[in-house]
C-alpha cells in the first residue's frame, strides 16, 4: 500500500463532458485522482501526472472490484467516490412499451448498477477509515419525468434514492452521500440536440435562466461538496438546473 500523499477521489466517466470538468476542479483543489472510464484514453488525460487512469464499464462488477482494489494499492485510501458515469440510453425518444429490453437494461447498468457496484466496492476502504464522501451526478430526471425517457427518467430516480440509503445507512459511521442535479448541461452527451438550429432553442425555452449550463458550473458544485466545508450535509439533492425545476410550462 503506498503512503498518504493527500486526499484521493476516484472519478467515474471522467473522461468527458461534467466528469472531466470535474477532475479539472478537484486537481486544482488538491486531490489526486482515479480516473475510471470506459475509454482510458480519455481517463489518462483526465487523471493529472500522478493520476492513475483505468479503463473500466461501471456496469461490471469484477472489473469494479478490480478497479477499486488497484486504487487502494496505488493510493492507499479513497476520501471521495464521485458516481458520474452515464448514458441516457439512443436518441430516438422512447416511452416504456416503446424501449427494447436490451437499452432498459444497458442505461439501468451505468446509470444505477454501476453507482451501486461502485459504492459497494468503495464503502469497505471508508468504513475502514471511518470516513468519505460519496457523490452521484443524478439529474433533474430523477426529480421530474423526461417525456420519451422511460429508462433514463426511471435509472436517475432509482439513483437518487440510491442517495438517500447510503446517506441514511453510513451516516453514523462517517460517510456522506449527496446527488448532484444538473438541468441540461453542455456536453458531449447534450452537443447533437444543443447545438442543432432547430432542436436546441427548443431546450433553451423552458430554461428560466435562458441558457444551458457548461461542464464547469456543475464541477464547481462537485468540488464545493468534496471539499468538506458543508460537513453537516448528507442525503442532498443539489439541483444546478437554471430555474427549470422551479416553474411549469403553461
Ligand atoms: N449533459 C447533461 O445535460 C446532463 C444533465 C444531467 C445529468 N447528466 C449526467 O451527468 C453525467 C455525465 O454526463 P455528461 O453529459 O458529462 O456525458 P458525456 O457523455 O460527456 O460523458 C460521460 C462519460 O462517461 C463514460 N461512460 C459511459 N458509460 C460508462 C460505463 N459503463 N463505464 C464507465 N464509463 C462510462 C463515457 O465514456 C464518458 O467519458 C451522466 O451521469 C449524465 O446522466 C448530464
Amino acid at each position: 500500500m503506498a503512503a498518504d500523499k493527500g486526499r484521493v477521489a476516484v472519478v467515474t466517466g471522467g473522461g468527458s463532458g461534467i466528469g472531466r470538468a470535474s477532475c479539472q476542479r478537484l486537481l486544482d483543489d488538491g486531490l489526486r485522482l482515479a480516473v475510471l472510464d470506459l475509454d482510458g484514453d480519455t481517463a489518462k488525460a483526465a487523471a493529472g501526472t500522478d493520476g492513475l487512469a483505468l479503463a473500466v464499464d461501471v456496469g461490471d462488477a469484477e472489473a469494479v472490484q478490480s478497479a477499486v482494489d488497484r486504487v487502494v494499492d496505488e493510493f492507499g485510501r479513497i476520501d471521495v467516490l464521485f458516481n458520474n458515469a452515464g448514458i441516457t440510453g439512443s436518441r430516438a425518444a422512447a416511452r416504456c412499451h416503446e424501449t427494447p429490453v436490451v437499452e432498459w437494461d444497458r442505461v439501468l447498468s451505468t446509470n444505477l448498477r454501476g453507482p451501486f457496484l461502485m459504492t459497494r466496492a468503495v464503502l469497505p476502504v471508508m468504513l475502514a477509515a471511518g470516513t468519505g464522501h460519496v457523490i452521484n451526478l443524478v439529474s433533474i430526471a430523477g426529480m421530474v419525468a423526461t417525456r420519451g425517457r422511460c429508462a433514463y427518467t426511471a435509472s436517475k430516480g432509482g439513483a437518487l434514492m440510491f442517495t438517500k440509503s447510503i446517506a441514511a445507512d453510513y451516516a453514523a459511521d462517517g460517510i456522506r452521500c449527496n446527488a448532484v442535479c444538473p438541468g441540461w448541461v453542455h456536453t458531449p452527451m447534450t452537443s447533437w440536440r444543443l447545438d442543432d438550429p432547430e432542436l436546441g432553442p427548443r431546450v433553451t425555452a423552458p430554461i428560466p435562466m435562458g441558457r444551458v449550463a457548461q461542464p464547469a458550473e456543475i464541477a464547481e458544485a462537485v468540488g464545493l461538496l468534496a471539499s468538506e466545508k458543508l460537513a453537516y450535509v448528507t442525503g442532498l439533492a443539489l439541483v444546478i438546473d437554471g430555474g427549470v425545476t422551479s416553474t411549469i410550462m403553461i
